[in-house]
């Protein structure tokens, strides 16, 4: 068993890591305040090549291996989760769904410009009555011949207004349940696609999360993804390595406000001395880095697994379960290590705190995730 990152994945880390210092960090609050989309951001990291990470190069992608995403996903969400959601969507919802169950049509047609950051895209599952009971889908797809006719909602749609290609579930033969739905790829100026508001969010206010509206919409036959019914099993497996992404999110979530809090209780005083010195600062110091780094190694091992082509579903899984429960837990305790100054927005832990919290809903709450993990363990 091997605890050490390569020469590559540690020029990874680092070329991520300086990417969130010199591009993310700055207008990072202004964002947050503001929900303004990181847009010229998210371009730059199309063109370092994090939008399409794991893709094969013979999709424009960079090649690379599910840990290093881990790492690139930590080292942006320590500064900027609007920013890092979309590396996650883009790269383990909709390039991963694509080049893994794509018709080599579709790879050639949406798959490269995806993977190379030309666009981005969105996955389309939940609905105003369908979240974590995703099997009732109530958006249908009727089967014409040729084409597809699409109708109803989706709701919270990350990237719902920057994308340019939508992944979107929807049921064609509501009599087969699951194995009913479908899933499809539109084109963002197909008639009778529409985008509702902006939502007006607690945490990572600057990502793009919108409704999504279908009437009438026509899908040509060759934009369904595999064999007709496959789409809820494309969604849950997609997920699975989705789930990767998001409990990376959250180790950065967790180890951006650590880092802050460990800095701020060596420079604070009180009562003539560091806070750090003070036994109770310094065990939440010491229960913060060691949660974090059992979340890092859970995050470690469903990405080791991945990669080694092996199931890797119920430590996605786990890692996402428990990586949310620290970002959650950590980003509390560094508040309260920050005082009064940690409730102010220039601290950044306030933000850090609001955002930790959308980690333990998005791709599957963490009671659908043990739900996951337990229907495993009892198999
Ligand atoms: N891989 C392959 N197939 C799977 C699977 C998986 N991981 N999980 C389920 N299936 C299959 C099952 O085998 C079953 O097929 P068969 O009948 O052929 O065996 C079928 O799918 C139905 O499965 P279940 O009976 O388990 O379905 P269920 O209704 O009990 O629900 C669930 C399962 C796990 C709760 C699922 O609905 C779920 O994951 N819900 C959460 C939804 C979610 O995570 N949404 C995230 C949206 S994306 C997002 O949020 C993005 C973002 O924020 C940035
Ligand atoms: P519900 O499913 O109604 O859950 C309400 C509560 O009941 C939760 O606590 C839940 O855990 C609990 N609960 C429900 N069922 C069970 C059960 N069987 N056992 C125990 N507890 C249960 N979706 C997409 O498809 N694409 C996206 O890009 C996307 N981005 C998002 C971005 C944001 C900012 C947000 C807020 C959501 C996003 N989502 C997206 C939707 C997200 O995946 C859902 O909100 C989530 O799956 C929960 O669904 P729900 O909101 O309908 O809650």
């Amino acid at each position: 068993m091997m605890f050490e990152l390569t020469e590559e994945q540690k020029m990874i880390r680092d070329a991520a890591r300086e990417f969130a210092q010199t591009e993310l960090k700055p207008g990072v609050i202004d964002r947050d305040e503001n929900q303004t989309f990181p847009a010229a951001q998210v371009k730059k990291l199309g063109e370092l090549g994090f939008l399409g990470m794991m893709v094969d190069p013979k999709y424009h992608g960079g090649g690379m291996d599910a840990v290093s995403y881990v790492l690139v996903m930590e080292e942006l969400s320590k500064i900027d989760a609007s920013a890092s959601v979309v590396v996650s969507v883009n790269n383990s919802l909709v390039c991963y769904g694509l080049q893994k169950f794509g018709t080599e049509e579709q790879k050639e047609k949406y798959l490269k410009p995806l993977a190379s950051g030309k666009v981005i895209g969105a996955f389309c599952l939940s609905e105003p009555e369908a979240g974590s009971d995703a099997s009732s889908q109530r958006t249908t797809a009727i089967d014409k011949g040729d084409h597809y006719l699409l109708n109803g909602t989706k709701n919270w749609i990350t990237n719902g207004n920057s994308a340019s290609v939508y992944l979107v579930m929807a049921q064609t033969h509501p009599e087969l349940g699951v194995k009913g739905v479908n899933a499809f790829i539109i084109d963002r100026d197909t008639p009778g696609f529409n985008i509702g508001p902006k939502e007006n969010k607690m945490g990572i206010r600057g990502s793009d999360t919108h409704s999504l509206h279908f009437a009438d919409v026509k899908v040509p036959v060759e934009n369904r993804i595999g064999e007709d019914g496959f789409g809820f099993k494309f969604a849950m497996k997609t997920l699975e390595g989705g789930r990767i992404g998001i409990a990376a999110q959250a180790l950065g979530i967790a180890s951006g406000a650590y880092e802050l809090a460990l800095k701020y209780a060596k420079e604070r005083t009180a009562f003539g001395r560091p806070i750090a010195d003070l036994q109770a600062i310094s065990f939440k110091l010491a229960d913060m880095a060691t949660e974090i780094e059992a979340a890092r190694l859970l995050c470690f091992k469903a990405a080791w697994l991945k990669d080694q082509g092996l199931p890797y579903g119920e430590a996605s899984s786990m890692a996402k379960l428990k990586a949310s429960e620290v970002a959650m837990n950590v980003t509390v305790e560094a508040v309260q290590i920050h005082g009064g100054y940690g409730y102010v927005k220039e601290y950044h832990v306030e933000r850090l705190m609001r955002d930790a919290k959308i980690t333990q809903i998005y791709e599957g709450t963490s009671e659908i995730q043990r739900l996951v993990i337990a229907r495993e363990i009892l198999k």
